[in-house]
């Protein structure tokens, strides 16, 4: 089976392209543009450990070069894309909204037009919690509305909303709406990193809404595993599912755990911005019942194996 992941470098991409590598029968094919939203060395470290495997090739791409995308088309043969490249982090949005519309609406219309040519059987895309908005009533599932309260939830709902008019009949859409996802070789611009990253060079941590929001934690293994067992169901032409570990963390409860774990506390309260939701809390019922997945590891492990990984790997950052 030959599969792509496109944002290879990026943190799930690799962290899914790591797991599918151990099945030798899988032919995986990743790319990326390698940009400078995070650490560029973390990225290439990454890379680096995927190129020792000889069933895995890369590509350097960005989604705006159609010819780049096409040529991968007509050189390799996909039975199915994982699209994880997009410009991620809702703080980046004020500062940088041009790039979220380049890489998560031209970048996706790009992809999906040129996929649509040739025979992809399943193409997972990466959506997110943020179409959601702020809600009233907890857990969301999947037929939630959807409100999204900044161009990052809104370049996902629109790419949800796309495929319904811009498709191959006998490709399945599958959209993965991913929750706070987290663990080693995550992203650095997120909450656990940037506290240990912050602690490591005695920056103060600025602590929006006073940590007094909620996220529904989701650890990168258990997506990666939820992840593999997608790949060999059956579909309808065009899903969406909830990928989340449905157990909402207090943010301040987790500085808590943080700050017992390291003695780092120079922390300063903010207020919340109007950017990011108070709440993320899924639903993963139909998840559960389309893959039999129910053992969500521990959070506290998790967040001690992060913290572990960090102590080996934070030059990298
Ligand atoms: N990590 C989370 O908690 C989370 C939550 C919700 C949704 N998501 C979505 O999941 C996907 C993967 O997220 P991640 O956390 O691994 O992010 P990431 O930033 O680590 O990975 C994205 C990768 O895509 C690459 N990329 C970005 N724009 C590109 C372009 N125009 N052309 C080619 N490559 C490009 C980046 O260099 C990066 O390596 C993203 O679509 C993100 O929006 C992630």
């Amino acid at each position: 089976m030959n599969i792509l992941i496109t944002g290879c470098a990026g943190f799930i991409g690799y962290s899914l392209a790591t797991k599918l590598l151990k099945n030798k029968e899988i032919k995986l094919f990743g790319f990326d543009n390698l940009n400078k939203f995070y650490s560029v060395k973390l990225k290439k470290k990454r890379l680096s450990n995927l190129k020792k495997n000889k069933n895995f090739k890369f590509y350097k791409i960005d989604l705006t070069n159609k010819k780049k995308l096409s040529n991968l088309f007509q050189n390799e043969k996909i039975d199915i894309i994982f699209h994880f490249a997009a410009q991620a982090g809702v703080r980046y949005v004020s500062s940088h909204p041009e790039k979220f519309i380049k890489s998560n609406i031209l970048g996706f219309h790009n992809l999906l037009n040129t996929s649509k040519n040739y025979n992809i059987k399943k193409f997972f895309y990466a959506s997110s919690s943020s179409v959601y908005g702020d809600s009233n009533k907890f857990p969301v599932d999947e037929k939630s509305s959807l409100n999204p309260k900044n161009i990052y939830g809104l370049s996902k709902k629109l790419n949800e909303e796309y495929i319904k008019i811009n498709f191959n009949k006998k490709t399945k859409y599958i959209g993965l709406r991913f929750f706070t996802v987290y663990g080693e070789w995550g992203r650095p611009d997120m909450l656990i990193l940037k506290y240990l990253d912050y602690a490591k060079k005695n920056k103060t941590l600025y602590l929006n809404n006073s940590g007094n929001h909620w996220r529904d934690f989701t650890y990168i293994d258990d997506v990666t595993k939820i992840l593999s067992k997608l790949i060999s169901q059956e579909f309808k032409k065009n899903e969406i599912y909830n990928i989340c570990s449905n157990r909402p963390i207090l943010i301040k409860n987790l500085i808590s755990y943080l700050i017992k774990k390291t003695g780092y506390d120079k922390i300063k309260n903010v207020d919340l911005n109007n950017f990011e939701v108070f709440k993320t809390h899924g639903k993963n019922l139909k998840l559960r019942k389309k893959i039999n997945f129910s053992k969500y590891s521990n959070f506290k492990n998790n967040v001690d194996k992060t913290i572990f990984w960090f102590k080996k790997y934070n030059h990298l950052i």
